[in-house]
């Protein structure tokens, strides 16, 4: 399939199906935010829990928390959010398109281009030089550009019952000020109750790592994760989920000895590679890639990503970077509290004497639970092979091959008919399930052909069929989604063939 029909018919079947809708649809969408339907729900927290249960739940070495979105703003002081959290945005001056300098399309500096005047597809064209920074403009291509400055990517926002407002404006009252004045003070009045919503999860797990680290006992090295929002006021929003304003992230920070932060991150970006390896299809669609000197960020030593070759080229999915002992010190220096680990074991390397009090070393695996969903859908998308239908044309139908642990549904239970106590044995049989832990669905509505077919596109593993026979032997056919084979079982062997498969991951 055309890789730009693929995103399409993801983001069709999204809307279709009940997985993702735009946000505050009925009044026109909201640009880059999204709802998660009764079927996206469920996938994205199974993908989250999945997360979960692979960095938390299956290792020792680490625990979970669950900070609030909102913190101190000194947090965001020290982390260097506040500061150089930017994207530099520059405006074209033939077509006033607002876009960042560092995604622009390149040219060489001093070549001349040609542009249509304001961006117009017909109209007269103009020769325009190619400014020092080497980019033109992403819409129409002109060079004509403003200086870049730089755009703040946190959203703002004041705790408390203030309004900054009524202050500047009582501040400003009977005044004549410069459009400059204005803005310092306005500027001034926001900052004193001004907190910030958190652009990433990470910050929490460096500020409580001191209360989390005594609390448990935890000795080197260790982790601890989180999940949840996380808000950024991004200029480009782009394809889809992949980058929204409002997303999930997915976070670990591992604490290490210094010297030993390369062991680590070796260790945590096979780890994290073959995570999604062993959900995905297409694992020819997965790579590891190193960042340039030029890339990595100023508290990184170096950076992995873990990639996937989207319907738009290969892009970035997860990254895991290895953070030294930066964000520790930093915190550690701006709250004056101490966030090192002693080790009364070990030989302090520089006195020769037995304790050792030192800043871990960080590695960080931090991935997106909503691009993840993303990728998911577009891995588990496909088309069974066509048929004729009973016009005689050729129809082929969306299938959504899902890992059975990602599904929303895990089987889905249908009486033939809707008599002779086939709803009755069909709902009996999907409260078993329940009380096993596995989401069921009872389905009654139209022909079995077309629940089969409303199924496989949702990536529903398993339907089994409750027929005359059921109730008189108590077994049930069971059909298996990607091979369409259907058998006839025990009912309670239904359960345990459903439950085995969702244990081999
Ligand atoms: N603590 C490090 C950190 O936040 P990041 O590379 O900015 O690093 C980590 O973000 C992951 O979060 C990305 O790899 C991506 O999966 C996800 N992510 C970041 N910005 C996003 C956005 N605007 N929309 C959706 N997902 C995003």
């Amino acid at each position: 399939m055309d890789q730009l029909d693929l995103m399409k018919e993801v983001i069709s079947l999204s809307k279709q199906r009940g997985f993702v809708f735009q946000s505050s649809e009925i009044y026109g969408g909201l640009k880059s935010c999204y709802d998660y339907g009764p079927l996206g729900v469920e996938l994205k927290r199974n993908v989250m829990s999945e997360w979960w249960r692979s960095m938390v739940h299956e290792r020792e070495d680490i625990v979970g928390i669950d900070a609030s979105i909102i913190m101190h703003t000194r947090v965001w002081e020290a982390s260097g959010h506040l500061a150089g959290f930017s994207d530099p945005l520059v405006d074209c001056k033939n077509c006033k398109e607002r876009f960042r300098a560092d995604k622009a399309p390149r040219a060489e500096p001093g070549s001349e281009v040609e542009v249509s005047e304001g961006g117009k597809k017909k109209g007269k064209t103009l020769k325009q030089t190619v400014g020092e920074g080497g980019y033109v403009c992403p819409v129409c291509g002109s060079p004509n550009l403003s200086e870049e400055r730089n755009f703040n990517l946190m959203f703002r926002t004041s705790l408390g019952p203030v309004d900054p407002l009524q202050e500047v404006s009582q501040a400003l009252a009977g005044q004549s000020r410069s459009a400059e004045e204005i803005r310092k003070l306005m500027d001034e009045k926001m900052r004193e109750s001004a907190v910030y919503l958190r652009p990433e999860t990470a910050q929490a797990m460096f500020v409580q790592f001191a209360n989390i680290q005594q609390a448990l006992a935890l000795k080197t090295p260790f982790g601890i994760a989180q999940m949840g929002k996380s808000f950024r006021n991004e200029v480009t929003v782009e394809h889809f989920i992949f980058r929204s304003c409002e997303f999930e992230q997915m976070e670990m920070e591992y604490f290490v000895e210094p010297g030993t932060q390369k062991e680590a991150l070796e260790h945590w970006k096979t780890e994290r590679l073959n995570w999604y390896l062993r959900y995905a299809n297409d694992k020819s669609k997965f790579r590891l890639r190193q960042h340039s000197a030029e890339e990595l960020a100023h508290y990184a030593d170096d950076c992995y990503d873990v990639e996937y070759e989207y319907p738009w080229g290969w892009d970035e999915l997860e990254g895991i970077a290895s953070r030294t002992d930066y964000d520790l010190k930093k915190h550690s220096e701006c709250s004056r509290v101490p966030l090192t680990y002693f080790d009364q074991e070990k030989t302090n390397p520089e006195t020769g004497k037995k304790g050792y009090r030192y800043t871990p070393y960080v590695i960080e695996p931090a991935a997106g639970a909503t691009r993840a969903t993303l990728m998911f859908l577009l891995d588990a998308f496909s088309y069974d092979t066509p048929r004729a239908d009973a016009s005689g044309k050729e129809k082929r139908r969306r299938v959504l091959k899902l890992h059975p642990r990602l599904s929303p549904y895990k089987v889905a239970v249908f009486p033939l008919v809707k008599r002779e106590g086939m709803p009755e044995l069909a709902r009996e049989i999907v409260r078993e399930f329940f009380k096993a832990g596995i989401n069921a669905r009872y389905d009654e509505q139209h022909s079995i052909g077309k629940r089969y077919a409303r199924h496989d596109e949702v990536g529903t593993p398993y339907c089994l069929t409750v027929d005359g026979d059921s109730l008189k032997d108590s077994t049930v056919t069971i059909r298996e989604r990607d091979t369409t084979n259907q058998e006839r079982v025990k009912i309670e062997e239904a359960l345990s063939v459903v439950k085995k498969r969702l244990e081999t991951v």
